[in-house]
């Protein structure tokens, strides 16, 4: 978390069973660039009333909301015995499951703490402050190990382990304070690696460490730890610029990346970023450069930091309007377009990638559609609903689309694609404005990069109603047209 925040945070307040289960885990989707949220205090929000709206104010779970900019993973910390239940390990095994259940990929975050471990906090939990190094040692292995446990039985393998929260100068201060002692901190990253491993042997440990713009630090630290035989997959970086030095520490975030990945031969991830919430034109700047720039530098994703936090606990840095809806700085993580794997079917919503344009509204008041809504013309000749669908190669695509027409007759619309009149599609009366079904599929030539693809109105009754359209082809995709 950022500087601020941790200074007010300050003041204010199985084993063979579970291999065995973890050989059925999800495959990592390693390939995929990980774009993502952590999200820990969700559970204690919605306990204190707080609700989340999409772009169009509509309520919605908040990682729906999430997932429909773009994100694909949930971090969530663990602290060991907090005040007040949030982020023991109960409340972390909740929402692992509300993420698993919505196919978001997740991370698990140990702070070794009771409450926030940071740059400038590394407190013993109480329950371990007499202990001896070697019984902290085993703290870090047995409360590592049954919470990988605790989500084991749930079903859940985190695809990344943080050990540890902002390590900058180790853990489990005085014990494992790296300035003074190495060696203890290298050897408490590898009681927590070894916990992990024992339970989820897929799952990638990450170390974590502030201020990713540093490269200095960064080589201290992961110098210290290889030289005393640590353990780890990931090197964790976090991010909190301001809108007049972003450019500056992004670039030298990259080159921190670079360096990394050469140094130590081990993967990088950006595993917290954040900027102000009412700099959301900036916040959406940097956002967009941190994700491309570290993509195209071999980093394996970027996760915001509570990006849901709006009039909470004070904390600024939340991507969030006080209206309850995202600000546009999130919409960075939607990056234009859905990548697809060649030989793909994609199916383009009213959200996200969708409707290009609606001559009538975007509605929702016929139930049974999928998305949120679908697209309701004006009762007229040429009303329609246009789409982007982009090509890699020009060649011939499938179209396809949902819908439902609640009269007794067609409500034919023509196909145009690039401004061409292709083929008529016939939208038959479907018995019900409830009752959605699919047109017959239809070939139409694309070219290749973006085409502009209409259906429109035929007869002065207008189209169906339109909940969406299924693109069948070789290296498709869509691109958002705000
Ligand atoms: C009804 C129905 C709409 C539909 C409209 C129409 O109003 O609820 O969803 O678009 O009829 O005739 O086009
Ligand atoms: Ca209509
Ligand atoms: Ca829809």
């Amino acid at each position: 978390m950022d500087e601020q925040f941790r200074g007010r945070a300050r003041a204010a307040i199985v084993g063979t069973l579970l291999l065995l289960l973890s050989i059925y885990a999800p495959a990592a989707s390693a390939q995929t660039f990980a774009k993502g949220a952590d999200v820990s205090w969700i559970t204690q929000m919605e306990a204190s009333g707080y609700r989340w709206y999409n772009d169009n104010g509509t309520q919605q779970d908040v990682l729906q909301i999430l997932k429909d900019h773009g994100m694909n993973a949930i971090r969530l910390r663990v602290w060991v015995n907090p005040s007040g239940g949030w982020n023991g390990v109960n409340d972390v095994v909740a929402k692992a499951i509300r993420a698993r259940n919505a196919g978001l990929r997740i991370m698990i975050d140990f702070h070794y703490s009771d409450s926030w471990a940071d740059p400038g906090k590394q407190t013993k939990p109480a329950a371990w402050a007499s202990h001896n190094f070697t019984q902290l040692m085993n703290d870090v292995y047995s409360h590592t190990f049954n919470t990988m446990t605790t989500l084991a039985t749930n079903g859940i393998f985190p695809e990344w382990v943080q050990v540890g929260n902002e390590t900058n100068n180790g853990m489990l201060w005085e014990d494992g304070r790296a300035s003074a002692n190495m060696r203890n901190y290298a050897w408490l990253v590898n009681s927590g690696y070894d916990a992990v491993k024992a339970v989820s042997p897929n799952s990638k440990v990450i170390v974590h460490v502030s201020n990713g713009w540093d490269n200095a630090l960064f080589r201290w630290n992961f110098d210290g730890l290889r030289a005393n035989g640590a353990r780890w997959d990931i090197i964790g970086m976090s991010l909190y610029p301001e809108p007049g030095n972003w450019q500056t520490l992004v670039g030298q975030t990259i080159t921190n990346v670079n360096d990394m990945r050469s140094r130590y031969g081990k993967g990088v991830m950006i595993v917290e970023v954040g900027m102000s919430w009412d700099q959301a034109t900036a916040s959406k700047a940097f956002l967009t450069d941190i994700i491309t720039r570290s993509r195209n530098a071999g980093a394996l994703g970027v996760l915001y930091w509570e990006p849901q936090a709006y009039n909470w606990q004070g904390y600024s840095k939340g991507a969030w309007n006080t209206n309850g809806r995202p600000t546009i700085a999130l919409d960075a993580f939607i990056e234009g377009v859905i990548p697809q794997p060649p030989g793909t079917i994609i199916t383009l919503q009213e959200n996200l990638t969708g409707f290009c344009g609606v001559d009538g509204t975007v509605d929702s008041n016929n139930p049974g559609y999928t998305g949120t809504g679908f697209a309701n013309t004006n009762n007229a000749t040429n009303a329609g609903v246009r789409w982007r669908v982009n090509a890699s190669a020009a060649g011939n695509f499938t179209l396809q689309w949902r819908f439902a027409n609640g009269t007794s007759g067609n409500r034919p619309g023509s196909l145009r694609v690039n401004g061409a009149t292709i083929s008529t599609v016939t939208l038959p009366a479907t018995g019900a404005w409830t009752t959605w079904t699919n047109t017959g599929a239809v070939t139409a030539a694309l070219r290749a990069g973006a085409n502009d693809i209409a259906l429109v109105a035929t007869t002065s009754g207008g189209l169906a109603n339109i909940d969406s359209m299924t693109v069948t082809g070789n290296g498709i995709s869509a691109t958002a047209c705000n």
